[in-house]
């Protein structure tokens, strides 16, 4: 079969120019700064819809990094077409999350081991139930031992993938909360169901940016430099 590649959403006429390993940063400008702080060699591999992406190494190790956009339906286009058809093996989302648990503080990460969702992207699967989407084992356990070592706080648990940002029912999270869902965000649950379909390893790592429960809030500003421990804990399990 002839790979069909460049693919609508990105531009790369050879596969080899992504690396097996991606980071998934939801804003592109964010993947730019990740890849001009963290990696070395960088090389920008897309341009389309300003969604950037770059290869670089980290400690040797050949990574990208790439925008997913805001919610399911982008993150699941690019996650796709980055498995499908650029042999892509482990993506890791990395970003921010509203904490719906009082135990969890500001800048806190949380680490997605399953992902609910109110969104109908896996809908598309036509199951006769409902899929659980969850995160690979291998680099939740990396994660979990990389942040024991570092002795940064950290949350393991269920995370919502929510379709809504401004919810009509300003309480409806609360639902989720009782039922010991750690934070909301908007993007896991679909990459979690594109690598299951696929057999890849996907994971999230996220950093609190706001709290549900108390109404604290970062600045854009710290969120976006902020995240030094998600990312380098995110690039040593890469
Ligand atoms: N809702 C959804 N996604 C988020 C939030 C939130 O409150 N905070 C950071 N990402």
């Amino acid at each position: 079969m002839t790979t069909p590649i460049p693919t609508p959403h990105i531009e790369v006429k050879d596969a080899n120019l992504i690396a097996e390993t991606v980071l998934l940063p939801g804003d592109p400008l964010r993947a730019k700064h990740i890849a001009e702080t963290f990696l070395e060699d960088v090389k920008q591999f897309n341009t389309v819809r300003n969604m950037f992406g770059f290869t670089g190494t980290y400690n040797g190790k050949e990574v990208s990094v790439m925008g997913s956009g805001m919610g399911m339906p982008s993150i699941g286009i690019y996650s796709y077409e980055l498995i499908k058809f650029y042999g892509v093996k482990k993506l890791m989302r990395v970003g921010s999350c509203g904490a719906m648990q009082p135990n969890l503080n500001l800048y806190d990460l949380v680490f997605g081991m399953s992902a609910s969702t109110n969104s109908n992207y896996l809908h598309q699967y036509k199951l006769p139930g409902t899929f659980a989407s969850c995160c690979s084992f291998n680099l939740l356990q990396k994660a979990v031992n990389l942040a024991e070592k570092k002795e940064v706080p950290y949350h393991v648990g269920n995370i919502l993938s929510s379709d809504v940002f401004y919810d009509d029912d300003n309480e409806s999270w609360k639902k989720w909360a009782k039922m010991g869902v750690l934070a909301v965000e908007m993007e896991a649950a679909a990459l979690y169901a594109n690598a299951a379909r696929a057999g890849v390893d996907a994971f999230t790592i996220l950093t609190v940016s706001d709290s549900l429960v108390t109404h604290e809030q970062t600045t854009s500003k710290e969120r976006q430099t902020a995240f030094t421990n998600m990312m380098e804990i995110a690039l040593e399990i890469a």
